[in-house]
């Protein structure tokens, strides 16, 4: 049972001078022309689509303080303060590069930035915020990856890490599986802190395809979070289930779902068209069949506290 460690920190601090080659769902539908935009039933920014979601879920006009941990370009946390400029907001990313993005998009806002390491937050710092938003970055934070074909024992400090987890929350971990240790940390670190709210999205390992759905694409539901290689780091996709008992055990009321449930897309014509080939004749064919990929295979959760 050996696991090496997979972390993306160092390419975050050092490396990343571009999001472009990672597009996120969020990016894909920022052009007010996106073709992306043209695939759902109300076409809308990224940041828009879920503030109004979020909204008939939270009372958003209530909140003051505001964290968004790995915000990226900063589109979302721009669409977030126009409709509510009264956010007191903090922006908190390891990359030095997409902070200055960040202070780019929200020139007109005011705004406070950390630039730090998530995992060295201490629980302390993170009290204050009322809602904490996480999009799309879950499975950059450090996984414990299983080595098929290495018996050597598991270090001390992995072992000691994983019986936590698997003692504390009950979490069925085979020991077979690569393990989202870092989310499982940042998340029971959130509910310590008691924030009130808190909103995480990322690739899932166990999305389901919705039944009925003409997909001419690979897909693939899975106990076992996988890898992702993308330029200079890799990445998994997420166990939603193991981070929805450890906010459960905090008292949190859950609702989980995918993105389609806010982003719903319009099967129209040329979709459909885009889905049902095998392999795509054009760019915009193939940016909508992944963007139709990811409508489901991106879960979120919403956590509220119990009073
Ligand atoms: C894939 S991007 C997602 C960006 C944005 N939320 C979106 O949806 O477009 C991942 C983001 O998380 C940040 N990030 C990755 N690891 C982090 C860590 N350990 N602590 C803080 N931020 C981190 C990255 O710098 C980046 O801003």
């Amino acid at each position: 049972m050996s696991y090496y460690l997979n972390t993306t920190a160092n390419y975050h601090k050092n490396d990343l001078t571009t999001l472009g080659w990672e597009l996120t769902v969020c990016n894909s539908l920022e052009p007010p022309d996106s073709p992306c935009r043209k695939a759902l039933k109300h076409p809308g920014s990224f940041g828009s689509l879920l503030y109004h979601f979020l909204a008939r879920q939270i009372p958003l006009p209530e909140i003051t303080s505001i964290l968004e941990i790995g915000g990226g370009m900063g589109y979302l946390m721009r669409d977030f303060l126009s409709l509510n400029p009264s956010f007191k907001t903090t922006m908190l990313d390891i990359s030095p590069f997409l902070l200055s993005r960040q202070k780019a998009a929200l020139g007109n806002y005011n705004f406070k930035y950390q630039e730090m390491d998530i995992m060295d937050a201490s629980a302390d710092y993170l009290a204050g915020f009322e809602l904490v938003i996480l999009n799309e970055n879950l499975g950059d934070f450090p996984t414990f990856v299983y080595q098929v074909n290495n018996d050597a024992a598991a270090d001390i400090s992995t072992v000691e890490r994983l019986k936590y987890f698997r003692e504390n929350y009950q979490l069925p971990l085979t020991l077979r599986e690569n393990i989202n240790i870092g989310a499982l940390e940042v998340l029971e670190k959130l509910c310590r802190a008691e924030i009130k709210y808190i909103y995480l999205s990322e690739h899932s390992c166990e999305a389901l395809l919705p039944e009925n759905f003409a997909v001419t694409m690979e897909w693939k539901t899975n106990d076992n979070p996988e890898k992702i290689s993308l330029q200079g780091h890799d990445e998994f996709t997420i166990k939603f289930s193991f981070l929805q008992k450890i906010a459960e055990r905090f008292n949190y009321q859950v609702t989980r779902g995918c993105f389609a449930d806010f982003l719903e897309p319009d099967f129209n014509d040329r979709v459909q068209t885009s889905l049902r080939l095998v392999a795509a004749h054009t760019d915009e064919q193939e940016i909508l069949r992944q963007f139709i990929y990811d409508l489901f295979k991106y879960e979120y959760l919403i956590l509220k506290k119990e009073e």
